[in-house]
């Protein structure tokens, strides 16, 4: 186990996501913990399309006053099947809800998967975390075309599956449903992964006192934050009936700052690729039946106050001088 470090060095981190209301904040919130330092941001066709997801991650980090991180283009589709969005939770623009401002932050000129490499090679050895929030398509292509990359990363904490439900077909979630030979790949290669499901993100609901704790702080980036929370809770309930929304992808980063904000369990997971309803179902063996390895960390109960406390603890933190 790898994660963690109140009180030591930040722990570098690549977010690799597709922003993207949740993923935003996920952003917001490794850029505001002193916690984890964030070195590099990818984006890959998933909530919306590529074009459009990179554009919201230079937008949020405009909106951070974020500098000197930098952001790459990836994968515009699966690897195999056709790329599907999420355009009824995300919208059109796939951050629909505030204002978005002009991006000012530039885009780097290499291919996400390029910059997933270099950052991992670059570092020392054991140095670089890295944290998916979307289709694991550019961690696969990274895998494929350097495989020198596994055992030089610290760990893989990545949102996406769940051990007893799906939410975009009874059997399987979002991110693993839209790439499952991709995230197979990144499953079964040696290195240690942490599921953070929507087992555990469903404990992550933006309620209406949460909601209101972050607009108490009143500045623009809490204001920002308030926006996406609004139009993301509303299509939420719209969609998937929830009465406040789950902000899933913070929490993978949340794991990262401090681990002890969920509990998890070893189990060795694989991701159904054939089933007729249950491809991008993510089966999670906690027995290790037949000598399965349980190399998979399944997150399963989330410390939700704690955990909130982080989020507007960062949000805070952004602007401040
Ligand atoms: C995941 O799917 C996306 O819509 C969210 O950004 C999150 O990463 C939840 O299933
Ligand atoms: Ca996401």
């Amino acid at each position: 186990m790898t994660a963690g470090n109140r009180g030591g060095e930040p722990r570098r981190i690549l977010i690799d996501c597709d922003p993207g209301h949740d993923d935003a904040i996920a952003i917001m919130l490794a850029h505001g913990d002193p916690g984890v330092q964030l070195v590099g941001i990818t984006t890959v066709g998933g909530n919306q399309t590529l074009d459009k997801v990179t554009h919201n991650a230079r937008v949020v980090a405009t909106v951070c006053g974020m500098t000197g991180v930098p952001i790459a283009a990836g994968s515009a589709v699966p690897l195999i099947r056709p790329i599907r969005t999420a355009a009824a939770i995300h919208g059109e623009s796939g951050m629909d809800g505030p204002v978005l401002p002009e991006p000012t932050v530039p885009l780097d000129d290499r291919h996400g998967v390029d910059l997933i490499i270099d950052t991992v090679m670059d570092n020392p050895p054991g140095s670089i975390t890295l944290v998916p929030t979307a289709p694991l398509t550019n961690i696969a292509l990274a895998v494929r075309k350097c495989p020198a990359i596994v055992e030089r990363v610290a760990e893989v904490v990545l949102m996406g599956g769940g051990y007893s439900k799906g939410n975009v077909t009874p059997a399987a979630e979002f991110n693993i449903a839209v790439d499952p030979e991709a995230a197979q790949i990144v499953f079964t290669a040696p290195w240690q992964v942490t599921m953070v499901g929507i087992d555990l993100t469903h404990q992550a609901l933006a309620t209406p006192a949460v909601q209101q704790r972050i607009s108490d702080i009143g500045t623009p980036a809490a204001q920002f934050v308030v926006d996406l929370l609004a139009a993301y809770g509303a299509n939420y309930r719209a969609e998937q009936g929830f009465g406040d929304p789950p902000v899933h992808d913070p929490c993978a980063v949340a794991r990262v700052i401090d681990p002890s904000v969920m509990t998890v369990r070893p189990a060795h997971v694989e991701v159904e690729l054939a089933g007729r309803l249950t491809a991008g179902m993510t089966v999670c063996d906690f027995l290790g039946r037949d000598g399965a390895r349980l190399d998979t960390d399944v997150a399963i109960t989330l410390d939700a106050p704690a955990f909130w406390d982080l989020v507007v603890d960062a949000i805070t933190a952004i602007g401040r001088p």
